[in-house]
Parts: structure tokens; C-alpha cells; sequence
């Protein structure tokens, strides 16, 4: 039996060399074996002949290299043999490849199948810890786990995701170390050596909980996504069990925070089966349709409760006009209105509505001195069972409402405009940006007016964590400060 050695489990480089050798000197596949790091080899092993100078030049599809690569990460003890065995049956067809029904091919398959899904866990699944070295820098280690050898062929990744942290990742086979300018593999390490918990930590457990969405809780699938075997190393999951069981009571507070019930005309709308909510319909024709430009704001009003610019009209109650003094120094603006503003005709005055009203309420701003109103002026909505969900406006309908916005802005002339949202961002500036790039700064409009842009009460309610929404509330009342900053003359009576 003739026999390669290779330096460690996934030695792509040597395994190249010596099947490269192996072939040219006509070495069968059921002739050849592999030994890894000390391994001994077998009693009859033979070291590989040199080849003969006149062999010719095996060739080689550059996918079958790729496969390769990946094939010799497999755990399979004979993963190896078997890609050289590939390797010689391509000699002599080149289309081996293409045939998915020989058992070869569908075995490479599956390797390879399993070798990128353990990388793709690596990737999600390494969590770093900071821990204290003598020189006092940072160094971040993480414990990981694969079922493949996969260490080296994901290494990069971090890479190049975290080129500037110095950090290891060590598995019972493998260590990776990256020291900010070249990236080393040793030997693997025992769990011993991992690292305990560190600041990163709540910050992992702050981002897990702040994303989890008790609604979409579906324990099977988590699992099978997140195999238990991964989770010692990850400190959020230590909230798993605490969010699991408490996501009954977070969905019931998400669905109370939901919307009412519809009113009775579209109570009958749906017994008939009408689903009327047409998307994608908006046109910026409206404005072109209005009777004669208003010259006040209770004359667009009176105007706007007629606009069918676009389809949201017809299965919405009203139209849910802006609300305020006509000489305002500030426009809240922000995305639609809810559920109850829609039966009510009056904006934010809903669960949205009532964290905007604490948090002018504890920045000290006297909501009855602001004019606030939204970026669409008709509910959109979906229907499920006798509840309308909430549905995001689309760009068409945001253009189709913005000659109501403009006239808002005209006739009131604020200061200050405040985008609660992305939508109402949009709106505004009539381009996208993000909440973070933008958020609690007074970016200039015009001459005469700013803008300010901060998250849309909404999102505050959504966030299922209590530590969350404690945090953004705050963030949010900062904002409402800011605009009293701006405006003293908003101040609350005391
Ligand atoms: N959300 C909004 O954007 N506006 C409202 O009026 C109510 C909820």
C-alpha cells in the first residue's frame, strides 16, 4: 500500500502534492492511503513512487480542485482516499461531474453539503471573549466546536471580518490565531482553556434579546438551526430558556399593543369577503387633483378628506389629516396612522401615540403647541380575521400622499420638522437614509427650517426586551429634549 503523509487533518496543499504524484505514476485509488500529523502508517506501507519523467500531465477541472478543497475538510476518516479516487475515475471521464446519479458524485455531494453548513455555523456561531493579557492589550478568544475540519478554510473569514482585533479561536483540534498582520494555525486546544465571561458578554445578551421575536418563536427550528451542542458557547443562550418561557406573555403584550378591533363598516366589508387593500397603486397625480391650492390648513383638510390619490382610501375609515395649531413651531411627522387613528380621524393617538406622549411628557413639550401628522394620511392595513394588521406604506403611496405633507410644511412654516421613522425620513428628504446615520442631529432643510430625525415610537413597543426598551425609551426622551433645546417655546407649563 503506498502511503502520503500530511501534516494535519484538512492538509489540502500535501494531499494536492501527493495525489498529483500518485497519479502520474499510475497509483490506483484501492492502492493509496493517507496518514495525518503522527499517525502511523500501516505495516506494508510504501512511500510513493517518483514518477516517470514521460508521464503525461493529469488534468484536472478547476471545479473538481474547489470540490476537493472542501472534501478533504469532511470528517470521514477516508475522505482523503476517497477525493483521489474522484480524482482518478476524471481521468478517464472528463464529464464525472455532471453524472448527479453515480454514487461517487452524490457521496461528494453530501461531504460537501456538510462541510459548508458546519462552516456557515462557525461563522454565525463563534462568540469572543475579551480576556486580560500581561501587556494589558486586548485579545479576544472564542471556544468553537465543528464536527469537520473545518478551521482552517473558515479562519479567513474572521479574518477579514475582524482585521483589526487580535484573536484565537480554539477547537479540540485546531487553533486559529490572527495577531493583526498574519493569520497561524497550532495545534487544538483542551475546553479548560476557554475563556470565561467577559463585558462582551452583556452585549451579546442585550443584541439577542433585543432581536428575539416572541411571536415567531418556533422552538424545532431554533434548535435545528442552533444545535444544543453549540450553545455552551454562546452566552445568549443562557436567555433562551427565559425568553422561551416568556414569550407567551410577550406575544400577548405584542398582540394588545396591536391593533383594535376595525370598525363595523369593515367588519362587513370582510363578512363579504372583500379584501380591498390594493398595494403599489400610488400616483403623484393628486396634487395636480387638488380643487384650488388651500390657503389654510383646515381648507387642506377639508380637501384631503376626499383624495384618492391612491387605493389606500377606499378600505380606510377617513383620512387622518395633521393636528395642531396652524402656527406650530415644530411638525411631527410620522408614518401612517394606526388602527385606532384611523376610526378616531386623529393622529398618534393609539399605543404609538401614547409612547410619543411620554416621552414629550418627559422631556417637558407641551404637545398642544406642536402640529403632528403623518407621511400617509390613509391606514393601510391587511386583514386577518376580524383584526387589521398594520402594513408599511409602499414608496408609491408615501409620493402619492407628499403634496398633503408639502402643503402641511407651507402653510405652517415650521422650524423644526421631526421624522419619527424611516418613513417619514424618506418622506421628508425624499431620499432614503437610515435612522442611525441621521438620528439626533438638526440637519438644515432650508433657510428656515431643520430637521430632526430619531425612531418611530412603534419601534419601542416592538422590542421584546424590558432592558431594550428601557434603553431606546431614554434615547427617545433625549430626542424630545432636543427639541425643546430647540424650541423653548414648546415648554410644557410646569
Ligand atoms: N403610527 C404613525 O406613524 N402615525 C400614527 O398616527 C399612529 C401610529
Amino acid at each position: 500500500m503506498f502511503t502520503a503523509a500530511l501534516s494535519f487533518p484538512a492538509d489540502f496543499d500535501g494531499w494536492r502534492a501527493a495525489a498529483r504524484r500518485a497519479l502520474l505514476s499510475g497509483v490506483r485509488p484501492q492502492d493509496m492511503a493517507f496518514t495525518v500529523g503522527d499517525e502511523t502508517p500501516g505495516l506494508f506501507a510504501e512511500p510513493l513512487p517518483e514518477p516517470p519523467s514521460e508521464a503525461p500531465q493529469p488534468s484536472v477541472p478547476k471545479s473538481f480542485m474547489e470540490l476537493a478543497a472542501r472534501l478533504v475538510c469532511h470528517a470521514d476518516a477516508d475522505r482523503f482516499t476517497f477525493a483521489y479516487k474522484l480524482l482518478w475515475r476524471l481521468q478517464g471521464q472528463k464529464s464525472l461531474l455532471q453524472v448527479a446519479s453515480d454514487t461517487d458524485v452524490l457521496r461528494a455531494a453530501e461531504m460537501e453539503k456538510a462541510v459548508r453548513r458546519d462552516a456557515h455555523k462557525m461563522k454565525a456561531f463563534v462568540r469572543f471573549r475579551e480576556v486580560e493579557t500581561e501587556d494589558g492589550a486586548r485579545h479576544y478568544v472564542a471556544w468553537f466546536e465543528p464536527f469537520h475540519h473545518i478551521v482552517e478554510r473558515t479562519a479567513p473569514f474572521f479574518m477579514r471580518r475582524f482585521p483589526g482585533m487580535v484573536w484565537t479561536i480554539m477547537t479540540p483540534e485546531r487553533t486559529a490565531h490572527w495577531d493583526g498582520a498574519e493569520l497561524t494555525f497550532l495545534p487544538g486546544a483542551s475546553k479548560e482553556m476557554r475563556p470565561k465571561d467577559d463585558d462582551m458578554e452583556a452585549l451579546w445578551l442585550t443584541y439577542y434579546a433585543s432581536i428575539f421575536n416572541p411571536a415567531r418563536l418556533k422552538v424545532k427550528a431554533m434548535q435545528a438551526e442552533m444545535p444544543k451542542k453549540y450553545w455552551h458557547n454562546m452566552p445568549e443562550t443562557a436567555l433562551i430558556g427565559g425568553l422561551v418561557a416568556g414569550a407567551e406573555a410577550a406575544s400577548r403584550r405584542m398582540l394588545e399593543t396591536a391593533p383594535t378591533l376595525p370598525s363595523l363598516r369593515h367588519v362587513r366589508q370582510v363578512e363579504r369577503g372583500e379584501e380591498r387593500v390594493r398595494a403599489g397603486s400610488g400616483t403623484s397625480e393628486a396634487f395636480a387633483g387638488f380643487n384650488k391650492r388651500p390657503e389654510t390648513i383646515e381648507e387642506a383638510r377639508e380637501q384631503a378628506r376626499h383624495c384618492k390619490a391612491c387605493d389606500l382610501w377606499e378600505p380606510a375609515t377617513q383620512t387622518v389629516f395633521g393636528k395642531g395649531p396652524p402656527d406650530a413651531p415644530v411638525i411631527f411627522v410620522g408614518e401612517q396612522p394606526g388602527d385606532q387613528e384611523d376610526i378616531a380621524g386623529e393622529p398618534f393617538i393609539g399605543p404609538a401615540g401614547k409612547v410619543f406622549d411620554q416621552a414629550l411628557a418627559a422631556a417637558g413639550v407641551d404637545r398642544e403647541r406642536a402640529y403632528v401628522t403623518n407621511s400617509v394620511k390613509h391606514f393601510k392595513f391587511t386583514p386577518r380575521g376580524k383584526r387589521r394588521i398594520h402594513m408599511k406604506p409602499n414608496i408609491g403611496e408615501v409620493r402619492a400622499c407628499h403634496g398633503w405633507l408639502e402643503i402641511e410644511r407651507d402653510l405652517i412654516r415650521p422650524k423644526l420638522l421631526v421624522a419619527l421613522g424611516a418613513t417619514a425620513a424618506a418622506a421628508i428628504l425624499g431620499k432614503s437614509v437610515t435612522i442611525r446615520d441621521t438620528r439626533s442631529k438638526l440637519i438644515d432643510l432650508d433657510e428656515t427650517t431643520k430637521l430632526l430625525v430619531t425612531v418611530h415610537p412603534a419601534y419601542i413597543l416592538r422590542l421584546p426586551d424590558p432592558e431594550a426598551q428601557r434603553r431606546e425609551t431614554a434615547a427617545f426622551n433625549a430626542d424630545m429634549g432636543l427639541v425643546l433645546d430647540f424650541l423653548p417655546e414648546l415648554k410644557a407649563a410646569a
